[in-house]
């Protein structure tokens, strides 16, 4: 499909094969701009098999994937004792069953095929642990050196792993956003390919919502809770859902809840304020959205408000005592920064179970903390 850049803070744009990671005048975030009317379905495209590579033609690439079978998560039902008295359906989409345990191997897809068709060898991103292991591991597999700067609350033990599977780990003695700064200028000075949360990866992962609405069958959940961080992930499934209603598959959206720990929760902040996102310093357990100031902010307040649903936070406490339910009564093994969207649910349930009266709901596992022999 055609598209183009656009800085989403000065509205510059940038034509259609630009490597650039923010807008070059004015530093904004960038968003990938489809010419949808170039756009080229197969028939039988509600009917395709899901997986990474079947949206294809909803994602900026030219040709074949860089793909390590991304996708194809599973979406369940959660048996929890009460809800079916209420009618409650709830669905968990278990992202921790991609390649290397988070959904951020959707994005990296995407990142790695758009690195590989400007001819990059180099890549560097800034990481709190899983988009730095995903990078780390789909580098390798596609012959390029990976750096990846990590912040001083990222996540220790997957920082051995991201030097298990061929990067360089530049550790920083600062937050996520001094990582970021970091990773950014190393990109300029030494000509790497800037991967992390920018527009590529945002559009790779809108496949876990399009996996969503087709695994329930084209009908819209009432709600979605999401944990953010960088608030790409929000920001990535509340455009992919406005392509489906553009697209005709779904006529309504799902109101979108973002859930952050208490202990890191600048969008929440913004969204009870209604006002300007402000960095706050993370001191969050949940160190995989330990991010004081989010990348897509703007836009994940944006998916919050223009859906009806909200920003809230939860303390890590709740976040590790619904870890715990998750494990022990579901058998979904899970990170703290994974299940706050979980424990947020959880806790809306427990005040107002009224709200949720037959309603369906989905929360996302994003990832885990598990140890395997091989890794
Ligand atoms: N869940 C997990 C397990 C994550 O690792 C992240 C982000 C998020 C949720 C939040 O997603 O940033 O798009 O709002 N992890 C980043 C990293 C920051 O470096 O791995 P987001």
């Amino acid at each position: 499909m055609d598209y183009c850049l656009i800085c989403t803070k000065c509205a510059c744009v940038y034509e259609r094969d630009s490597s650039i990671f923010r807008c070059g005048k004015c530093g904004g975030i960038l968003e990938v701009s489809y010419d949808y009317s170039t756009l080229k379905l197969p028939k039988r495209f509600a009917n395709a098999k899901i997986s990474q590579k079947k949206y294809v033609p909803l994602f900026p690439v030219s040709g074949k994937l860089a793909s390590l079978g991304e996708g194809g998560t599973s979406l369940d039902k959660a048996q929890i004792k009460g809800l079916d008295d209420n009618g409650t359906k709830l669905y968990l989409k278990v992202e921790t069953g991609n390649p290397t345990r988070s959904f951020k191997d959707r994005g990296s897809s995407v990142e790695i095929t758009k690195a590989l068709e400007f001819g990059y060898t180099d890549i560097v991103c800034a990481s709190t642990g899983n988009m730095g292991l995903s990078l780390a591991t789909y580098s390798k597999e596609n012959n390029m050196k990976c750096t990846i700067f990590m912040s001083r609350n990222g996540n220790r033990e997957k920082m051995e792993r991201i030097k298990r599977a061929g990067g360089i780990v530049i550790k920083v003695d600062g937050d996520f956003n001094a990582a970021t700064t970091l990773a950014e200028r190393y990109a300029k000075a030494k000509g790497a390919f800037a991967c992390g949360d920018y527009h590529y990866r945002k559009e790779g992962q809108k496949s876990v919502a399009y996996e969503i609405v087709e695994q329930l069958h084209y009908n819209v959940p009432d709600y979605i809770f999401i944990q953010v961080g960088n608030a790409t992930l929000i920001a990535a499934m509340y455009k992919a859902l406005r392509e489906f209603r553009r697209l005709k598959f779904i006529r309504k959206l799902p109101k979108l809840v973002a859930a952050q720990s208490k202990e890191c929760d600048p969008l929440v902040r913004a969204f009870d304020s209604n006002g300007k996102i402000r960095h706050i310093a993370p001191r969050t357990i949940a160190d995989a959205i330990a991010v004081g100031y989010p990348t897509f902010g703007n836009e994940g307040l944006e998916a919050v408000k223009k859906t009806r649903g909200a920003a809230q936070s939860v303390d890590d406490k709740a976040i590790k005592h619904y870890g715990a339910v998750l494990e022990n009564e579901l058998g979904v093994l899970s990170e703290p920064g994974g299940a706050a969207g979980f424990a947020c649910f959880m806790e809306n349930y427990a005040c107002n179970k009224k709200a949720f009266e037959d309603k369906e709901v989905v929360v996302i596992i994003t990832g885990n903390n598990e140890h395997r022999k091989d890794d």
